[in-house]
């Protein structure tokens, strides 16, 4: 669905993506995993349009997509996530929600298209549909409550929501687990999985949490240093010397052994 070819990326002579080369397969859910400062963010931001590579190409279903911008790429349904914008915290989560497609299409075309009872009735189904999303995600008993206001994991599980008022087909989650406690975040991995399997979203998903990538993902990519070190289940990463290496090189060594 995806793939990666001898990807670079640059800031001055530090080469935070040195020559990535990857596939991801549709329908899985692909872990990325590494010591910090491998270029996983890095290496996300670039196929997801928000950084420009220094070389290298990303290729979509066959097409050429190496630094469309964010807004073309989620059009074909390519999304990378991000910590809800801070103008929404003082809407609802039902209504952070409904901002999703008419944010992306843009407010004036959408009031250009539609005459008031059209607006009226889109906005009906967008309610439903934000209802439908709270409801998966297991958030509906706070539909109404202010974005605000609601702890950071549920936060988390919210912008996971925002991937489901469009038609996403791949989804870049980054460090979703982060500062999460146990229980949501086997929430936010139960969301995940049955998106993949209920929707059929492909996921790839960075996370330092071992169990939550061993739970989720297959296969796990490791990078470090901006290359891809290893591919393969979680088990088999964990047996790969050079993968070992490289996390006992920034002290993580028990990070990956006790995982
Ligand atoms: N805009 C930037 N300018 C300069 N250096 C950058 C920039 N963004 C990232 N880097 C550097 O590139 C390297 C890779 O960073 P990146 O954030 O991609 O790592 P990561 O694998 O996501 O790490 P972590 O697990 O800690 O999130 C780091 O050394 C970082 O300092
Ligand atoms: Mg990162």
């Amino acid at each position: 669905m995806i793939e990666v070819h001898d990807l670079h990326k640059h800031f001055g002579g530090f080469h935070a993506v040195d020559g990535s080369t990857l596939t991801i397969k549709q329908g899985s859910i692909t872990g990325l995993i590494g010591p910090n400062g491998a270029g996983k963010t890095t290496l996300f931001n670039v196929i997801a349009g928000v950084l420009q590579p220094t070389s290298g190409k990303v290729i979509m279903d066959g097409e050429d997509i190496t630094g469309l911008p964010p807004h073309t790429l989620f059009g074909k349904g390519l999304l990378r996530t991000f910590q809800i914008a801070h103008e929404f915290s003082s809407m609802s989560l039902r209504e952070n929600l409904m901002m999703v497609p008419a944010d992306q299409a843009g407010e004036k075309l959408w009031n250009t298209w539609f005459g008031r009872k059209r607006i009226a009735d889109e906005e009906r189904a967008l309610a439903a549909k934000a209802d439908e999303v709270l409801e998966f995600l297991t958030i509906d008993h706070i539909s109404d409550e202010r974005a605000g206001n609601i702890s950071g994991g549920q936060k988390k599980l919210l912008e996971l929501g925002r991937t489901m008022m469009v038609d996403a087909k791949i989804v870049f989650l980054d460090e979703v687990g982060a500062g999460v406690n146990r229980t949501l975040l086997n929430t936010i991995g139960d969301a995940i999985i049955r998106l993949n399997k209920e929707r059929g979203y492909t996921f790839v998903v960075i996370e330092h949490d071992m169990d939550f990538i061993g739970r989720l993902c297959d296969p796990v990519i490791c990078m470090a240093e901006g290359r891809v070190l290893a591919e393969g289940t979680l088990d088999e990463i964990k047996a790969n010397e050079q993968v070992i290496e490289a996390y006992l090189g920034t002290g993580l060594k028990n990070k990956v052994a006790s995982a």
